[in-house]
């Protein structure tokens, strides 16, 4: 949880409070996205991804849809409050990862991430995103693979996903495709898995 201090006028002189005047200290909340959220959570991609060519943005479609799939983990779409709105979105669902010989594994892929336009810059992306992470560790995931701008997601620790041998199902995806390997959660855990990273069906439409 990250707090952010707004204050109405400027209240601190010679590091003491001035007397008479009141901070509002207003918390970023990071939780996972409840029943009510849908639509606050589509109004935040709606506008995050708006883009002048197209009347609603695909990745506003691809959260409905895969709420509808087994590959929705619950705990893991994040929604980032602000003032009691909610301002940005990071979900973790289910991918699978075929290795050339071997047993399919479990790993997550991340995305979509937003801000809404208005809360932009100000820390939020990188502390929903962060809180998605530390839950998908909190249940022992080893994986996550990401398609995105290495420039924003370099700072969690993701590496070009080629590099720990994952391919995609798109090729020549280049730089934007990386990897994240997450801490074990006991000393016997193997290696992430290596191999080629298998999407949900309503990844195809974006
Ligand atoms: C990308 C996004 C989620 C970042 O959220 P945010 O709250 O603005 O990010 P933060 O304030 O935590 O910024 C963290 C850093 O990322 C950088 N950053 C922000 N947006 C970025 C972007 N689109 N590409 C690259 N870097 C970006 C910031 O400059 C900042 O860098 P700094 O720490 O060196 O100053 C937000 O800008 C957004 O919703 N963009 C539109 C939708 C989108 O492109 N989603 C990501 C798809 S990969």
């Amino acid at each position: 949880m990250c707090t952010c201090a707004t204050p109405i006028r400027a209240t601190i002189a010679d590091g003491r409070p001035v007397t008479g005047n009141v901070a509002r200290v207003t918390t970023l909340r990071l939780r996972p996205e409840g029943p009510a959220d849908a639509g606050p959570v589509r109004r935040v991609l709606a506008s995050a991804f708006a883009r002048p060519e197209v009347q609603t943005p695909p990745e506003v479609g691809l959260v409905d849809d895969l709420r509808d799939t087994d590959a929705w983990v619950s705990e893991l779409a994040m929604v980032a409050e602000y003032g009691g709105e909610v301002v940005g979105y990071s979900l973790l669902t289910r991918v699978r990862v075929r290795p050339d010989r071997g047993a399919v594994a479990p790993a997550l892929a991340l995305g979509p991430v937003a801000v809404a336009p208005h809360r932009q810059r100000v820390g939020h992306g990188s502390a929903v995103v962060q809180a998605a992470l530390d839950a998908a560790t909190e249940l022992g995931e080893r994986l996550v693979v990401v398609l995105g701008d290495p420039a924003f997601y370099r700072r969690f620790g993701f590496e070009p996903a080629a590099e720990l041998g994952l391919t995609s199902p798109w090729a020549g995806l280049g730089e934007p495709w990386q990897a994240l390997v997450l801490p074990p959660s006991t000393s016997e855990e193997g290696p992430p898995p290596r191999g080629e990273v298998v999407f949900p069906a309503p990844w195809s439409r974006v």
